[in-house]
């Protein structure tokens, strides 16, 4: 079996790169931002990291129930799900990660869809 993306790009360093330009482009999109006011930066990137590295196949940090608990008082439209995959996946093709590798990432954050958004 291939190497996971994660190992393949070179593990937490090179992905926090990612997560900082994704985060960059939340913050820019207006209806996005609302939900990230009250959260320090530095601490989202930090927990992002480790997210998109389990969803690339690196170490797991957040479990399913964990996730669900964390996003249930949010209040998580639909449209802001489908606004945050938008700009993942303009992130991974910016850093010019293959359309096999984009799919696999995308796919494990769709994946997610019920444990995130309740609107
Ligand atoms: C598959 C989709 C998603 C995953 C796996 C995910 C994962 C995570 C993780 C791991 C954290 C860190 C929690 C902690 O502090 O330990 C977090 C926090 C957060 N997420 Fe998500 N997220 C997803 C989608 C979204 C979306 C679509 C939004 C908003 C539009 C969002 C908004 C937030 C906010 C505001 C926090 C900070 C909560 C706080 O610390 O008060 N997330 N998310």
């Amino acid at each position: 079996m291939a190497l996971p993306l994660f190992e393949r790009l070179g593990g937490f360093a090179p992905v926090s790169k990612i997560v900082l330009l994704f985060y960059h482009k939340v913050e820019e999109s207006e209806d996005l931002a609302e939900y990230f006011e009250d959260v320090e930066m530095g601490r989202l990137i930090d927990h992002q990291t480790k997210f998109i590295a389990s969803l690339m196949g690196g170490p797991a940090s957040y479990d399913d129930a964990t996730l669900q608990r964390i996003h249930e008082p949010l209040e998580i439209s639909e449209q802001a799900f489908d606004d945050m995959a938008e700009l993942l996946q303009e992130t991974l093709e910016d850093f010019d990660c293959s359309p096999e590798d984009v799919a696999t990432v995308m796919h494990e954050f769709r994946r997610r869809r019920a444990l995130v958004v309740h609107p």
